[in-house]
């Protein structure tokens, strides 16, 4: 396995996942690693390299991918012949078989899960019945390039009631996930647009600002959000935040700091802050927070929402409400870009919004979130003071501090050999943060099933070797 002896680096820009990938792509290449050879298995290698088993599972998904290496069932995964893939490169590569290795752990606590088990399938399937019918014909047809005013509609009132966000339709744009509305933006902003974004934070929107080259710098955060004081050191003239429920350490952005970060928009014309409010329907204690566009007196905030987590996330609906004078340029500049949400899914969910279906389903959905987090707390308290938690104000994730003279990477690995996927606060981190502090683990709980939110605890730290302090 010698020619797989690769240096990672822990602490760069680039995911270890993608480090790893671009090194084994590079020696396929350059002949470091033949044709027909097979590479180890992911356990192997995960422990030969000492990182995790994902990031290992990451890249030989990407190489897969892109014909690099083939995936024989069974058997492991092999080094395809560069001529073979030269032709595959020219234009048949979608011959290339995909891998049905889809990963599937025993427990999964990654973020990005909802819970399936409450999803309202009967009303929905009956809204979508009423919507797929003959009479519906012209949805067939392309819509408005921004969405279906019906919908922009049903979201510019919900967002004033809930969030108190202060929009027209006419100033909403749908899209198809914040990640393809987050790219229209970074375009709308121009090249000169320099990014701050959030460290640890949202890994994809420091992938879009690295694939469209923008040049970003990382913000540290800490228990109150992002820290104003360093956005107003940096070059940064655009910060992207998520202030209801900092994502991934849950930190809610202070009321100080919401001033400060309103207030440094408005020295300067050029300077924007992109408000994510991901996950904000789902906020347990404490006042509602306001969002930041609503609070916002000179139109310096683009406010980005989605219902990933509010419904579910293969449902692809994202949204964005632009300043007025941003949205002019949008029309003019974007208008012949086709709506990327399917208009029969846009009337399905403006109807159950209308209907009043949409706010009862986020009632629920909020009682049933809570009690996870409920018995997750309490289950934690056994393990407390090795383990503490925060974050837990809002949303489906949460952090657990580790007090151990285990590493973060250890752990993460441990917990993979138990068959539990879970994140380490580092798959978060843009560049090393100052502070040297215990591990931490970013812990999702939408998708566990509510009888197995404890087991699932108990599995956890049984598999990180933490030992109870108390039984109740
Ligand atoms: C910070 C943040 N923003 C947005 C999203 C949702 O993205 P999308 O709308 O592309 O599903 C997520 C999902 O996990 C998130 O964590």
């Amino acid at each position: 396995m010698d020619f797989l002896m690769f240096q990672l680096i822990h602490n760069s820009k680039t995911p270890l996942y993608e480090q790893l990938y671009q090194s084994i792509k590079k020696a396929i290449i350059n002949g470091t690693i033949e044709e027909g050879i097979k590479l180890p298995s992911k356990r192997k290698l995960a422990e030969y390299l000492a990182v995790s088993q994902t990031t290992i599972e990451f890249a030989y998904s990407q190489l897969v991918a892109e014909g690099f290496i083939v995936s024989e069932p069974r058997r492991g995964y092999f080094v395809q012949n560069l001529e073979e893939l030269a032709i595959i490169e020219q234009g048949i590569a979608s011959i290339v078989p995909e891998s049905t290795d889809i990963p599937s752990f025993t427990v999964d606590l990654s973020t990005g899960k909802i819970d399936t088990d409450s999803f309202p399938f009967k009303t929905w399937r009956r809204y979508a019945k009423d919507i797929v019918n003959e009479e519906n014909g012209e949805l067939l047809q392309l819509g408005h390039p921004q969405g279906d005013y019906l919908l922009r509609q049903q979201i510019s009132s919900y967002l004033f009631q809930s969030r108190g966000v202060k929009s027209t339709p006419e100033q909403i744009i749908l899209g198809s996930g914040t990640e393809q509305i987050m790219p229209l933006i970074i375009h709308l902003l121009g090249e000169k647009a320099v990014y701050g974004f959030e460290n640890p934070g949202y890994p994809l929107t420091h992938h879009l600002f690295f694939n469209d080259s923008r040049m970003s710098v990382p913000i540290a955060v800490d228990n109150d959000g992002v820290i104003v004081s360093k956005l107003e050191q940096s070059f940064a003239n655009v910060m992207y935040v998520t202030p209801s429920h900092q994502f991934p350490t849950g930190a809610v952005l202070s009321a100080t700091r919401r001033n400060q970060l309103l207030a440094w928009a408005y020295q300067q014309d050029n300077r924007y802050i992109i408000e994510d409010d991901y996950d904000s329907e789902f906020r347990y204690t404490g006042k509602p927070i306001p969002s930041l566009q609503g609070i916002d007196q000179n139109e310096r905030v683009i406010y980005l929402s989605t219902f990933s987590k509010s419904l579910m996330p293969s449902l692809r609906i994202a949204y964005a409400v632009l300043p007025k004078s941003l949205i002019l340029q949008y029309k003019q500049r974007f208008s012949y870009y086709a709506a990327t949400v399917p208009r029969m899914d846009q009337h399905i969910l403006a109807n159950f919004m209308e209907d009043g279906y949409f706010a009862k389903h986020l009632n629920r959905m909020r009682k049933i979130y809570k009690r996870k987090l409920e018995i997750i707390t309490k289950t934690i308290l056994q393990y407390h003071p090795t383990v503490s938690i925060s974050g837990e104000q809002a949303g489906m994730h949460i952090l657990l501090t580790i007090r151990t003279t285990k590493t973060e990477t250890e752990l993460v690995k441990l917990a993979e050999q138990a068959d539990i996927r879970i994140y380490g606060l580092q798959d978060y981190i843009s560049s090393n943060l100052d502070e040297q502090t215990f591990p931490k683990l970013v812990l999702g709980f939408g998708g566990l099933k509510m009888e197995q939110v404890a087991s699932s605890i108990h599995q956890l730290m049984k598999a990180l070797e933490i030992k109870k302090h108390r039984n109740s």
